[in-house]
């Protein structure tokens, strides 16, 4: 099937005209992914997606929440999902209808059509999957530009959510082919990189709070929750490691449960992947792993057929060569140390490129998860 008839056989059941590239999957094969949608009488709207038994044909609005913006929608890429909830940041990087035109119009690129106001809050939807409602708190931070929402889980009345995220506007042109010529010495070369943050969110509120508490209350986190009127709080996070980090991916077994690791890359000087990191992420020890004048690619996690462990398994990426772009290979890597186990090595026809985003299928998958 073409990606072409795709999009018409899904907007065919149901009115979602974008999703992100993260949909979640359940174990019985239901699939959900954040959407968004524009009625003439709603406005711009973000919905919960379900695919039933990961089917199109299935498919169903299952929650709606209005955007903050009435003529834009933000810039959403990734959603989490825990047990009880959907949990998705609304970031103050929004694409203005207006200004969507008016780009197409005069042939500029998309990107310019994306405004960024950091002086604008995130504010954190947290809706319940049993009722499609959402928790009557409004959660607000400071402004950060998030990708990839990593992991979340529930834990004694709070929802822990960690994401990678970066709170510089012009991280937006970091990628421009400009911008990756410059030599790395240009002091006007942009190198901005995501952290990996924690917010932790109370899921209810007490009667009466005096301003300027911690309504946090688990153990071994500094993250905090402060009220700042009867139904709101103003969260702000935590750092889990103090380097670059981005194309997060998890155990998948873990997803909307506590964690021990997520595996990414980090970028170096000259906006390349340069390594392959693997972090426990409540304590910040890191594995790295890298090759000389080499790039890396999105880690892919594959659970052992008899895994006990998290990290029971194998890391697949892929393996370029900056000196040789006809050179390609699969890296299997032992997830517990990432040491390297094997390699299989292609000769490309063309030029390789860097992939993100895969996944690996075993044979006996009906619906494959991540
Ligand atoms: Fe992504």
């Amino acid at each position: 099937m073409s990606r072409q008839e795709n999009c018409e056989v899904v907007t065919h059941y149901v009115a979602v005209n974008l999703a992100t590239a993260h949909p979640h999957i359940d174990a019985d094969g239901t699939v959900y992914n954040l959407g968004t949608s524009y009625t003439t009488s709603l406005g711009p709207q973000l919905r919960i997606v379900k695919f039933l038994g990961g089917h199109l044909e299935q498919a169903s609005i299952v929650a709606s929440v209005p955007s903050r913006w009435k003529t834009g929608l933000p810039y959403f890429h990734s959603f989490a999902m825990t047990p009880n909830y959907w949990v998705f940041i609304e970031q103050p990087l929004v694409l203005f209808f207006k200004n969507l035109v008016l780009n197409y119009v005069t042939n500029n690129k998309l990107m310019d059509a994306l405004k960024w106001m950091p002086e604008e809050h995130l504010y954190f939807h947290v809706i319940e999957r049993s009722t499609g409602r959402s928790v009557p708190i409004k959660y607000t931070a400071d402004s950060l530009i998030i990708l990839h929402h990593i992991n979340a889980w529930e834990e004694d009345g709070h929802l822990i959510l960690d994401v990678t995220a970066n709170d510089e506007g012009k991280y937006l042109t970091t990628f421009y082919f400009n911008n990756i010529e410059k030599e790395v010495t240009d002091a006007s070369k942009v190198i901005v990189t995501s952290r990996i943050r924690r917010f932790v969110l109370p899921l209810s509120l007490p009667d009466e709070t005096h301003k300027n508490v911690n309504l946090i209350k688990l153990e071994n986190t500094r993250c905090s929750a402060v009220r700042t009127s009867k139904s709101s709080v103003h969260c702000t996070p935590t750092v889990l490691w103090n380097e670059g980090f981005e194309l997060p991916r998890i155990n998948y077994k873990k997803n909307g449960l506590p964690y021990r690791y997520v595996y990414g890359v980090s970028i170096g000087q000259d906006l390349t992947f340069e390594k392959l990191v693997k972090l426990e992420v409540n304590t910040g020890r890191a594995w790295l792993y890298s090759e000389k004048d080499c790039v890396v690619t999105e880690p892919i996690f594959v659970a052992a057929p008899d895994a006990v462990d998290e990290d029971d398994g194998v890391i697949l990426s892929s393996l370029l060569r900056g000196n040789d772009p006809h050179y390609v290979a699969l890296l299997v890597l032992d997830a517990r140390d990432l040491t390297e186990t094997a390699r299989a090595e292609f000769r490309a026809e063309g030029q390789v490129t860097i992939p993100f985003h895969g996944q690996y299928i075993s044979a006996h998958n009906l619906v494959h998860s991540y």
